[in-house]
């Protein structure tokens, strides 16, 4: 039995080679243009899949864009672990932001990565992350080393919110029969300190138009006599924080789970360092909520963010012009127990109650999703504590994560199934923005460490 270590120093360069392959195909799933590229990806990670060993492998089409799926049953009393991931991206837009071009993997050292980093799109989100699945699943099939079932479940539309995902979960039940889901979409501490999210915030998302005069005026002709609905947009904006940076929204916290004292003293027991954190981002001062540390307010707290906003002249030089509409996208993170609908519906109620009469408001709903918590004293979560602890050589610490995976949820209501959250990239590797990138450490890391969650997992459920 060849050992996986070994196995990873034979192969490295081949992994991380057609890691890159993918990492060139810009599977980007909200702009149209790219539909051919994502189908591009879509069929590479079928293909990749079929080479390590898995049957039953199909592209599956759906309105949107199309999910891989692959499985190896080796035995039906054996445990089953179903792993999920996205091959879509982000748009790589502000290309001027880039040091090299998104598409063309890059290997650099960063003060996290010494050993190097591959700054790409969807380096660390979550194309390096899922793709260490089956790269492990690789290892485990030629060396027999697979102790239980396995199904992969690779989609195209993470990134847009998962909705045809979540159709098709429901239309397969049968097919997609697990114990539990196992995924690699989310940060650690650091790659010294380990550490396995045990919970994700939901999402809210709206876009808001507010109209002023039915034409865009001279703003010497008419500017100060008729309302400007992007200063009007900016106001109602900056109303919706407090003094203390609390949300505004009538019943907005109603139902948000408060955490015991116990809890909140063992959330914030993780390491965290206020002046790295303020000098990687170059800021004087964080900003929140009154009352909670960093921690809380990223991983148990809500919160109100701009994601965008325009109107007006934006172009070269000056014009002066009084807009005659304003618009902008606004998210919210929720945290247990308030439902994506529900705080999509009070914004709406509250953004029309403040507006003035001399504009008029609409609210579009976006996707959102829901909260998460997973469990620390599953079988499965304990698998994967204990097979990172064997490849770091620490226990990971049990953190909550600020972003958003919508489909966790899902999982849960619609499949009965419960997650664990084994993700492997850091919170600098810049996900979303200009310049992400991924730890060479990392996604070795993983795929050395991933066989071990299959063996423990293995392992407790034969008892
Ligand atoms: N992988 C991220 C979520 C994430 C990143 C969770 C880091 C925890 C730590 C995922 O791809 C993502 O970006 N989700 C979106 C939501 C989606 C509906 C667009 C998000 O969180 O903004
Ligand atoms: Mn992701
Ligand atoms: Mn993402």
């Amino acid at each position: 039995m060849q050992d996986v270590k070994q196995y990873i120093e034979q192969n490295k360069q081949r992994f991380l080679d057609e890691l890159f392959a993918l990492l060139r195909i810009p599977s980007i799933s909200a702009d149209s243009a790219y539909a051919g590229d994502v189908k591009k990806a879509a069929e590479f990670v079928a293909e990749r899949m079929r080479e390590a060993g898995a049957d039953k492998v199909e592209v599956c089409p759906t309105p949107g864009h199309p999910i891989v799926y692959g499985e190896k049953i080796i035995d039906a009393k054996l445990p089953t672990v179903l792993v999920y991931g996205h091959y879509d991206v982000q748009p790589a837009v502000p290309l001027d932001l880039w040091d090299t071009p998104p598409f063309e993997p890059t290997v650099k050292t960063t003060a996290a990565h010494p050993e190097g980093a591959i700054f790409a799109r969807g380096s660390a989100d979550d194309k390096g992350q899922f793709y260490m699945h089956i790269k492990a699943f690789e290892y485990m099939m030629k060396t027999n080393n697979l102790p239980c079932n396995i199904k992969m479940m690779i989609e195209g539309e993470e990134e847009v919110g998962s909705s045809n995902l979540a159709n098709f979960c429901m239309q397969n039940k049968a097919k997609l029969k697990a114990d539990v889901v196992l995924i690699s979409d989310t940060s650690m501490i650091a790659n010294n300190v380990p550490s396995i999210d045990t919970g994700l915030r939901g999402l809210s998302y709206v876009e808001v138009e507010v109209t002023g005069p039915n034409r865009d005026l001279h703003s010497g002709v008419y500017g100060g006599a008729v309302a400007n609905p992007i200063n009007i947009l900016a106001k109602m904006i900056a109303s919706m924080h407090d003094e203390d940076n609390h949300i505004t929204i009538p019943g907005f916290y109603d139902e948000v789970m408060q955490l015991s004292e116990v809890e909140r003293n063992e959330l914030n027991k993780a390491p965290f360092d206020m002046a790295d954190y303020k000098t990687d981002l170059n800021i004087a001062d964080v900003w929140g909520e009154r009352g909670y540390t960093i921690l809380e307010r990223t991983g148990i707290r809500p919160t109100l963010d701009v994601n965008g906003i325009w109107g007006g002249y934006t172009g070269e030089g000056s014009k002066t012009v009084l807009p005659s509409k304003a618009y902008a996208k606004i998210s919210m993170r929720l945290v247990p127990n308030q439902s994506s609908d529900k705080i999509t519906a009070l914004f709406q109620k509250h953004f029309e109650s403040i507006a003035p009469a001399s504009v008029k408001v609409v609210v579009k709903p976006h996707h959102g999703g829901e909260p998460v918590v997973t469990p620390t004293d599953s079988p499965a979560y304990l698998a994967a504590a204990r097979a990172m602890e064997i490849t770091f050589g620490k226990k990971p610490i049990p953190t909550r994560g600020g972003g958003s995976i919508p489909i966790v949820a899902m999982f849960e209501k619609e499949l009965g199934l419960k997650s664990v959250l084994m993700g492997f990239g850091l919170d600098s590797d810049a996900l979303h923005s200009p310049n992400e990138h991924y730890g060479i450490f990392n996604y070795l890391k993983g795929i050395e460490t991933i066989p071990y969650f299959f063996s423990n997992y293995a392992k407790a459920y034969l008892g």
